[in-house]
C-alpha cells in the first residue's frame, strides 16, 4: 500500500505516513543510501522512514544526511529539516522547508500503564488523569507521543520528559496539546490524530 496518511501542514511542511507493506528490494531501490541496521524488522523500518522524505519532497537529497552525536539526523545546509518516526507496519515523516520539525508514532498498549510516572509529573497527571486508578492507555499514550515529539524537534537529547517538558493544556476538539519546553524557553503545539489503536503526534 502507498501513503496511509498525508497532509500539508503549511506552505513548507508535509507530514506522511506509510503503511509497510512492500519488500525491503522496494525500498533498497528507491533508497539509495542508508544506514546499516541489523534486524530486519528494523531494517524495513529505518528504509520505509527514509522513502518517505523523497516521497514528500522528491528533491530530498539523501546522500547528504548526516548522523548527530545525539543520534538525529540532518541535513547540514538545513535545505530541509525533518523528522522520521517508524512502529510495527508504519514509518512517519515530517520535512520542512524552513522549520524544526518532530514526529512520532506509537501503538497505544497496556505497557504504558506501568511507567506512567516516570513521564508524567503529578501535576500533569492530576490536570488530565480524571480516574487515576483506572488511566486510559490511549492518553496515556498520546502524552508519551507528544512528549517524544518535542524531544525530537528539540534534537539535542539530554531531556528529562517529566520536568523539562510539561503538557499544561489538552485540546481534544482541535487535537491539540499545548506546554512549555524548559531547556528551550519554549512554549510549544503538538498537534495529533488517532488511527484505531496507533498515535500520531507532531511538532512544527
Ligand atoms: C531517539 C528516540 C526519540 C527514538 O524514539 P523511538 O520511539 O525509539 O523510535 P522512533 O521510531 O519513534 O524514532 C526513531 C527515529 O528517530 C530519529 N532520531 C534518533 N535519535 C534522535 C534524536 N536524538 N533527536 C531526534 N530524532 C532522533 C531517527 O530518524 C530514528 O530513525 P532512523 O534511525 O531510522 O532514521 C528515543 O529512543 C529516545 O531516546 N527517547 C528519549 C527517551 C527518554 O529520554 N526518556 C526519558 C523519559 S522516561
Amino acid at each position: 500500500m502507498p501513503v496511509f496518511f498525508q497532509q500539508q501542514i503549511n506552505e513548507n511542511t508535509r507530514l506522511g505516513v506509510w503503511k509497510i507493506e512492500e519488500t525491503e528490494a522496494f525500498f533498497k531501490g528507491n533508497v539509495p543510501v542508508h544506514r546499516e541496521v541489523t534486524h530486519p524488522k528494523k531494517r524495513l523500518q529505518h528504509l520505509a522512514g527514509r522513502f518517505l522524505l523523497q516521497y514528500l519532497f522528491p528533491d530530498f537529497p539523501y546522500e547528504l544526511i548526516r548522523i548527530a552525536d545525539t543520534r538525529k539526523p540532518f541535513l547540514p545546509d538545513e535545505r530541509y529539516h525533518f523528522s522520521i518516526s517508524h512502529c510495527g507496519d508504519y514509518a512517519a515523516a515530517l520535512v520542512s522547508r524552513d522549520s524544526r520539525v518532530g514526529v512520532d508514532v506509537e501503538r497505544v498498549t497496556d505497557k504504558i500503564l506501568s511507567i506512567k510516572d516516570k513521564f508524567l509529573s503529578p501535576e500533569e497527571q492530576a490536570l488530565f488523569i480524571s480516574e487515576p486508578s483506572l488511566p486510559d492507555p490511549r492518553l496515556l499514550t498520546l502524552f508519551w507521543s507528544a512528549k517524544e515529539s518535542v524531544f525530537k524537534w528539540y534534537g539535542e537529547g539530554g531531556v528529562d520528559f517529566k520536568k523539562q517538558i510539561r503538557l499544561e493544556r489538552f485540546n481534544p476538539s482541535q487535537g491539540e496539546l499545548n506546554g512549555y519546553f524548559a531547556p528551550a524557553a519554549h512554549a510549544f503545539q503538538v498537534q495529533y490524530c488517532f488511527f484505531d489503536r496507533l498515535v500520531l503526534s507532531w511538532l512544527v
